[in-house]
C-alpha cells in the first residue's frame, strides 16, 4: 500500500516550497494540486468562460484535459498537451483557480486524477481539501498556515524578485479575500482535517518546517 501525506492549508503559508523538498528527502512524489486548478483557470481565462453560467462553464471543461507530468523530478502540468507550467503563476491565473475551485464541476474533474495518483504512489500532496476529501486515510495530515502579514510579505518578496510590481497593501487584500473564498464556498472548503497536524509557519524558517514534516513523516512510517 502506498503512503500518502496531506498537506493543506492557505495561499502563501510555503506549502510547495516546503512539500517540494519534504518529498524530495523522502523519495516521495510531489503533487501541487493548486497547479491543477490553476491549468483550468488559465483554459478558462483563455476561453473567457462566464463562471456565473453553469452551461458555460460545462462547456468549457468538457473541452479542458488537464494532465501531469515530471521533468527531472519536478512537476509539469499539461493544459490540452500544452506545458503551462510557466503560465499559471500570475496573479491573474490565481484569483481564476479559487473563483473556479469553487464549483463543484471543476472539483469533480480532478478528484479521481488526484486520487489515482495517490493509489500507486507514495506521495505528498499539497491543496486545500487533500487530507479532508481526496485522501482521507492518508497516513499522515498536516495543516500548515501562516498570519496574513507573514504571507503577504512573502508574496511581495516573490513579486518583487520577478519584476511584477504590486503594493504589499493589495497582495495582502487578495490573500484575505483567497483566504474568505477558499474557506467559504460550499465545496470542500479549505479547514483543518481534525486528525491533522497544525504547522505555523510564521516565526519558522522553510528549513524548520520542512524538517518538522519529514520527523512527523518518519514517525508514522516507522509506527
Ligand atoms: O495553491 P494555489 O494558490 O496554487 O491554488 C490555486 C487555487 O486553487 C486556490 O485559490 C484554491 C484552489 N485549490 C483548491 O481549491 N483545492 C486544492 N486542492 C488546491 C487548490
Amino acid at each position: 500500500m502506498s503512503f500518502n501525506i496531506a498537506i493543506d492549508g492557505p495561499a502563501g503559508a510555503g506549502k510547495s516550497t516546503i512539500a517540494r523538498a519534504a518529498a524530495q528527502e523522502l523519495g516521495f512524489l510531489y503533487v501541487d494540486t493548486g497547479a491543477m486548478y490553476r491549468a483550468i483557470g488559465l483554459g478558462l481565462l483563455r476561453k473567457g468562460t462566464d463562471l456565473a453560467s453553469d452551461g458555460a462553464l460545462e462547456a468549457a471543461l468538457a473541452d479542458i484535459e488537464v494532465g501531469l507530468g515530471y521533468e527531472d523530478g519536478a512537476q509539469q502540468v499539461y493544459l490540452n498537451g500544452e506545458n503551462v507550467s510557466s503560465l499559471i503563476r500570475t496573479e491573474q491565473v490565481g484569483n481564476m483557480a479559487s473563483s473556479a475551485a469553487a464549483r463543484p464541476q471543476v472539483r469533480a474533474k480532478l478528484t479521481e486524477l488526484q486520487r489515482g495518483i495517490a493509489r500507486r504512489e507514495n506521495v505528498l500532496m499539497d491543496g486545500r481539501d487533500i487530507g479532508t476529501v481526496i485522501l482521507p486515510e492518508a497516513q499522515l495530515k498536516i495543516y500548515l498556515t501562516a498570519s496574513v502579514e507573514t504571507r503577504a510579505m512573502r508574496r511581495y518578496q516573490e513579486l518583487t524578485a520577478k519584476g511584477e510590481t504590486y503594493s504589499l497593501e493589495q497582495i495582502a487584500e487578495d490573500i484575505r479575500d483567497r483566504d474568505y473564498r477558499d474557506m467559504h464556498r460550499e465545496v470542500a472548503p479549505l479547514c483543518q482535517a481534525e486528525d491533522a497536524v497544525l504547522v505555523d509557519s510564521s516565526d519558522m524558517t522553510i528549513r524548520e518546517v520542512t524538517d518538522r514534516i519529514i520527523c512527523l513523516a518518519k514517525e508514522r512510517m516507522e509506527g
